[in-house]
């Protein structure tokens, strides 16, 4: 964090939390510094926040809690007519009365009926009329990577009160609204032509000139190759899971457990529940430890596996004694009239995970120097932006096929929108006053 660079756009956001109340979607290209700016946001902006976000995972990361367990949201799609606001206990009560602002993460992954059951508690909560209560809600993430996962079932009940199953969507949205700002500095990739042609596949508007680039990362020799420095990133979970067993084979393989103290359920678990390794493997670190020196995402070779420490020799030369790491699941509680976090659980494991190959999925948010992609059978909205953005430089992407048109799926609902909020002077929905 130290040398992170505070953009204006980050300023105006700074400005927008201290100094306003209205909620802000902070959106941002991949690699726009999203994530680490959130970080910053938390410790800087001088105001009451509480952290979620909508999967375990996610949260476990942005080291908040999910919003299904700040707010007692049951599973499954919510109606309008769903009153669940009276389940809340008097000291659940008197700790939302302490937030100021609500920060969601990954808000591209949140249906618009959570976001209604939200605002129908918080005013319940704060008994008043206003939007959310009162309560500032600040939101990140990226709308053209992947989308919400929804089953059909739900879709077809949510589509009796929802045109689409953004968060955007919410009914919420037609009594406020929210300003949107835009990160516009791309961090993670330094050349010019690697970013435009990034940022029109994330537009759905790749040029024939572009594809012509894309089609030099062509190359069949690398990308049947599992032992080389790349990793292998693919769509579909059943070949992640086919590499990485094929190459572990059966032999000299030890399995590391991991513990689980207390709360931690098993869908948030941010690592491997039986990590199984041998010397030799492949393996991606899924932590960042500065004074060690190694970050989430990096790559090595197992070179010695003890009870206690797996050495693991790094891509970039460095070795690393790794011992277990523990995350924390959290839950806010109340604390002399202030929200502090406490621990309700621990899981404690290796944080490495076999990583010949991992999904596009799992790469959401991740950093490479090297990637094989294997993008052939995309099947989901920004899937190839996802995977190509991964990498720092366009000489460090492999494909097993010709990139074409065709893999990218467009979502029009996204481009609706984008437009409709620059047309607004990035404002969207209703402005109350
Ligand atoms: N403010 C910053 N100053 C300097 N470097 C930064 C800054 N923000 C991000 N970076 C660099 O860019 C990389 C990507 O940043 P980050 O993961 O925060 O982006 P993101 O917008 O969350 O991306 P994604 O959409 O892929 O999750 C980081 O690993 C870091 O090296
Ligand atoms: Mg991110």
């Amino acid at each position: 964090m130290e040398d992170m660079v505070l953009t204006e756009d980050m300023e105006l956001v700074m400005n927008l939390v201290q100094n306003t109340q209205d909620n802000v979607f902070i959106t941002g290209k991949a690699g726009s510094g999203k994530t680490t700016f959130l970080k910053y946001l938390i410790e800087h902006s001088g105001k009451k926040c509480m952290v979620t976000a909508p999967t375990g995972i996610a949260a476990i990361n942005a080291g908040g809690v999910t919003l299904h367990s700040l707010f007692g949201i049951p599973f499954g799609p919510i109606t309008p007519y769903d009153h669940l606001e009276n389940k809340f206990s008097e000291y659940k009560v008197e700790l939302l009365l302490q937030m100021e602002v609500l920060i969601i993460d990954e808000i591209s992954m949140v249906r618009p009926d959570i976001l209604d059951v939200v605002d129908r508690k918080l005013r319940w909560v704060y008994e008043s009329d206003e939007p959310f209560g009162g309560v500032q809600i600040v939101m990140f993430g990226d709308l053209f990577q992947l989308p919400p996962v929804t089953k059909s079932q739900e879709i077809k009940i949510l589509s009796n009160f929802y045109d689409d199953f953004f968060f955007f969507n919410a009914l919420v949205f037609k009594r406020t609204g929210f300003h949107v700002v835009e990160l516009t500095k791309i961090f993670r990739q330094t050349d010019p032509k690697f970013i435009n042609i990034l940022n029109n596949i994330r537009n759905y508007q790749v040029t024939s000139d572009e594809l012509e680039i894309l089609s030099e990362l062509r190359d069949r020799q690398i990308s049947k190759n599992y032992d080389g420095e790349y990793i292998h990133i693919c769509t579909h979970k059943a070949e992640v899971e086919k590499i990485n067993t094929d190459k572990l084979g059966k032999q000299d393989i030890k399995t590391y457990e991991a513990t689980i103290k207390d709360k931690f359920p098993e869908s948030s678990i941010p690592c491997d529940l039986h990590l199984k390794l041998r010397v030799g493997a492949r393996v991606m670190s899924l932590v960042n430890d500065t004074q060690k020196g190694y970050y989430n995402g990096m790559l090595g070779v197992v070179k010695e596996l003890k009870n206690n420490i797996v050495t693991v020799c790094m891509d970039n030369g460095q070795t690393i004694k790794f011992e277990r790491h523990t995350w924390s699941n959290t839950q806010y509680i109340l604390k002399e009239n202030e929200i502090v976090k406490e621990e309700i659980g621990s899981c404690t494991q290796f944080p490495l995970t076999l990583a010949w190959a991992i999904t596009i999925h799992k790469s959401q948010g991740l950093t490479f120097d090297k990637i094989a992609i294997h993008v052939s059978r995309t099947f989901c909205p920004g899937q190839l932006y996802v995977a190509l953005s991964r990498c720092r430089t366009l000489e460090g992407i492999i494909s097993d096929a010709f990139i074409t048109k065709r893999m990218i799926i467009p979502e029009y609902a996204l481009i609706d929108f984008e437009r409709t909020y620059k047309a607004e002077d990035n404002y969207y929905g209703k402005r109350l006053n």
